[in-house]
């Protein structure tokens, strides 16, 4: 007796949980690169930058590759979870033609989120002229379309409320970092960080004029501890000049954030520390259950992963899945993190503070 009344109240408790989480973040939108692209790519037909073929998504649902550079779910997934959603945002070229889904009123967001893009124009596209990615600039331009939707749907007042109290999670500079290093560039890099810092700070702006309030920030992680540019290290180490341009983009970015929320009073933030997450990993990868934090699972310096690469069983156990991308286990751990971390990791406020205030 005593029991049944128990499970009663948990399932209850259960229900008003997701009821809640759902009224408190109507929506949530998703831009950037591949760290959280979910299946965008996949519409570009000329793009080279796509995982659209196993052993990619060899964990997801009915081991199916669906573009997603993960084993199987990646950030952007276990965040939508995390905030209650039943399933992640659809692709903005999925919903494009399927204006239905944004006129329903279970519409929950979309993913813009393009492999390779990033905050330049330039970062990503291939020389051929065909399209390879879709760049930070144009994914807002895509995100104003669906602004014009729910304005024409909801009329402008509602529109605005609904946009308020959604949640717009960018991760992107990754990639425009990789090509600045990549290219030698005379640039000198302050100027070069600062150039990016410019571009992003405009297009946050335009965000916020298109009803966006609450933005989830992800900066650069170490990228030189990925498998890919510590092979280009004597020592296997990673390389110190592409992880000092991460760290500086964190600090750049804080700083645009500090300024932003102080020209808008009524936006809030929540700025994850992909450097400080990843580095506190690779120092420590044991009790996070990871045991190789240094070589990919799939595929190896000779054969990138896709049909004819190796790939290991012991998934879990690895944080990198090809020789750039997270596994599955890194990704759910990064969500977790910015989701319900402590200041080191997420400030001023975590992801899930953030869909609360
Ligand atoms: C959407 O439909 C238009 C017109 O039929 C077509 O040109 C475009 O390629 C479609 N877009 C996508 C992403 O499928
Ligand atoms: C970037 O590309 C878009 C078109 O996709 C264009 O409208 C915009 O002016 C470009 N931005 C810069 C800074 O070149
Ligand atoms: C290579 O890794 C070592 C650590 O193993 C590090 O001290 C060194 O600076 C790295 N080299 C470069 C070029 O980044
Ligand atoms: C990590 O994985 C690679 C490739 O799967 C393997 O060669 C290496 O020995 C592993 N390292 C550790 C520490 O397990
Ligand atoms: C896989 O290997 C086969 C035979 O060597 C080759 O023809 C094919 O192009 C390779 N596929 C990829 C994606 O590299």
């Amino acid at each position: 007796m005593g029991k049944k009344i128990f499970l009663v109240v948990l399932c209850l408790a259960t229900v008003l949980d997701l009821h809640l989480a759902n009224a408190e973040v109507p929506a949530v939108f998703i831009l950037g690169d591949s760290t959280a692209d979910t299946g965008t790519n996949n519409f570009l037909p000329d793009s080279k930058d796509r995982a659209d073929f196993p052993p990619y998504g060899i964990d997801f649902p009915h081991s199916r590759p669906t573009g997603r550079f993960s084993n199987g779910l990646n950030s952007a997934d276990f965040l939508a979870e995390l905030m209650g959603f039943k399933r992640s945002p659809l692709p903005f070229f999925y919903l494009v033609n399927n204006t239905k889904f944004i006129k329903r009123p279970s519409f929950r967001g979309a993913n813009f989120a393009s492999a390779g893009s990033g905050i330049l124009n330039i970062t990503g596209q291939t020389k051929n002229g065909l399209k390879n990615v879709v760049p930070l600039e144009e994914q807002i331009g895509q995100f104003s379309s669906i602004y014009s939707e729910l304005v024409a749907i909801k009329g402008q007042a509602s529109a605005e409320v609904f946009l308020s109290k959604s949640l717009f999670f960018i991760s992107v500079g990754s990639n425009d970092i990789f090509a600045y290093y990549l290219s030698r560039s005379t640039v000198p890099k302050q100027e070069f960080i600062a150039t990016l810092g410019f571009i992003y700070d405009s297009y946050l702006r335009t965000l916020y004029k298109l009803g966006a309030r609450k933005f989830g920030i992800i900066s650069v992680p170490p990228i030189g501890c990925c498998p890919a540019l510590r092979i280009q290290n004597t020592t296997g180490g990673c390389l110190e000049d592409l992880n000092n341009l991460a760290l500086e983009f964190h600090s750049m970015i804080n700083t645009q954030l500090i300024k932003l929320s102080t020209d808008y009073s009524d936006m809030k933030y929540s700025l994850g520390n992909a450097y400080e997450m990843t580095i506190n990993v690779l120092d420590n990868p044991c009790p996070f259950g990871f045991k190789n934090v240094s070589n990919p699972c799939c595929g190896d310096e000779r054969t990138p992963c896709g049909p004819n690469a190796t790939f290991c069983s012991n998934r879990r156990e690895y944080l990198f899945w090809d020789s750039v991308h997270p596994t599955q286990a890194a990704a759910g751990l990064a969500a977790r993190t910015l989701y319900g971390g402590e200041l080191r990791f997420v400030s001023p406020i975590n992801f899930k503070q953030l869909a609360d205030a």
